[in-house]
C-alpha cells in the first residue's frame, strides 16, 4: 500500500478549487469561514496548498476536473460552476450550497438572423456536449454536436458550426464576434460540492465548514 493510501484514514480534508475566477470569487467566502491557503496559487506551482487550518488543504485542479476529483474521493469538497456540474452529471457528489458567485447563463448563441425553427440540422460547437445534446433532444431537434475545449465563439465565424452552447455573462464576447444569445438553457452559479462518503465519514468537520460558509454567504 502506498504511503498516501495508508494515510487515508486520518489525512487532511481536501478542497478542490480551480485557479482564476472561481478561486478569486471563492477566497472571501473561505476567508470568512476561517480557512485560507497559506500560499498564493497564482504564484506557486504547487498543486497541493496547505491552509491556515492544520487539518485542511487545497487542491488546485482544472475547473472541469473538480467534480471528477470529488466524485472519486481525490477531494472531499470542491467548488464548481453549475455548468460543469450539469455536464458531469453529478454522480457521487452532494451539492449542499449555492455559493451565488460566478453568475452567468448557459445559452445557445449564433448569428442574429438564425432561424431556430427551420428544419435545418444545425451544427452546434460546444464544450458542454451532454448539456447541448439534452437541450436539443428535449425540443425534438436533430443537431450535430462538435466538441471544442474553448473559444466557442470562433466556430460560427469560420463555418465550423451555425450555433454554439456556452456560458454568457455580459454578452460582450458574443457581441465582439457578431453573435447574439438565441436560447436560454440554465442559470449558472458556482456550487460547493461534497463527496458522499466523506460527508458520512467526516460529518462533523464538514458540517462545521458548510455552516461557516453558509453564514459567510448570508
Ligand atoms: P476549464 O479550464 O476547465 O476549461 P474554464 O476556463 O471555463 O475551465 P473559468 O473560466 O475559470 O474556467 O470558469 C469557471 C466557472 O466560472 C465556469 O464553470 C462558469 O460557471 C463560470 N464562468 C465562466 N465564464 C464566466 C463569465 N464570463 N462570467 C461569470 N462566470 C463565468
Ligand atoms: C467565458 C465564456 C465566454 C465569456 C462570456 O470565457 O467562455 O467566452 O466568458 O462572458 P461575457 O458574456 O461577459 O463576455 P472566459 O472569459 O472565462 O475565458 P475562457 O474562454 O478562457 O474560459
Amino acid at each position: 500500500m502506498s504511503q498516501s493510501s495508508s494515510l487515508q484514514g486520518n489525512r487532511k480534508l481536501r478542497i478542490a478549487l480551480s485557479k482564476g475566477r472561481i478561486f478569486n470569487e471563492t477566497l472571501p467566502l473561505f476567508e470568512a469561514a476561517g480557512i485560507t491557503p497559506a500560499e498564493d496559487p497564482e504564484k506557486s506551482r504547487k498543486l497541493i496548498l496547505p491552509s491556515t487550518e492544520p487539518d485542511v488543504e487545497f487542491l488546485i485542479v482544472r475547473a472541469s476536473d473538480v467534480p471528477t476529483y470529488v466524485q472519486h474521493g481525490g477531494a472531499d469538497l470542491g467548488v464548481v460552476g453549475k455548468d460543469v456540474l450539469l455536464e458531469h452529471g453529478g454522480e457521487g457528489v452532494l451539492e449542499p450550497i449555492d455559493l451565488k458567485i460566478a453568475q452567468c447563463k448557459l445559452m445557445v448563441a449564433g448569428f442574429p438572423d438564425t432561424d431556430l425553427n427551420s428544419n435545418k440540422r444545425f451544427r452546434v460547437a460546444t464544450k458542454f456536449t451532454d448539456c447541448a445534446r439534452r437541450h436539443f433532444a428535449q425540443q425534438g431537434r436533430q443537431v450535430e454536436i462538435i466538441k471544442l475545449y474553448g473559444s466557442m465563439e470562433l466556430a460560427p465565424l469560420v463555418g465550423l458550426s451555425e450555433l454554439i452552447v456556452d456560458v454568457v455573462d455580459t454578452g460582450s464576447t458574443l457581441a465582439a464576434n457578431g453573435l447574439v444569445p438565441l436560447e436560454h438553457i440554465s442559470n449558472i452559479t458556482s456550487r460547493l460540492i461534497v463527496n458522499r462518503a466523506s460527508m458520512k465519514i467526516r460529518h462533523s468537520r464538514i458540517s462545521d465548514i458548510l455552516e461557516r460558509i453558509s453564514s459567510a454567504i448570508n
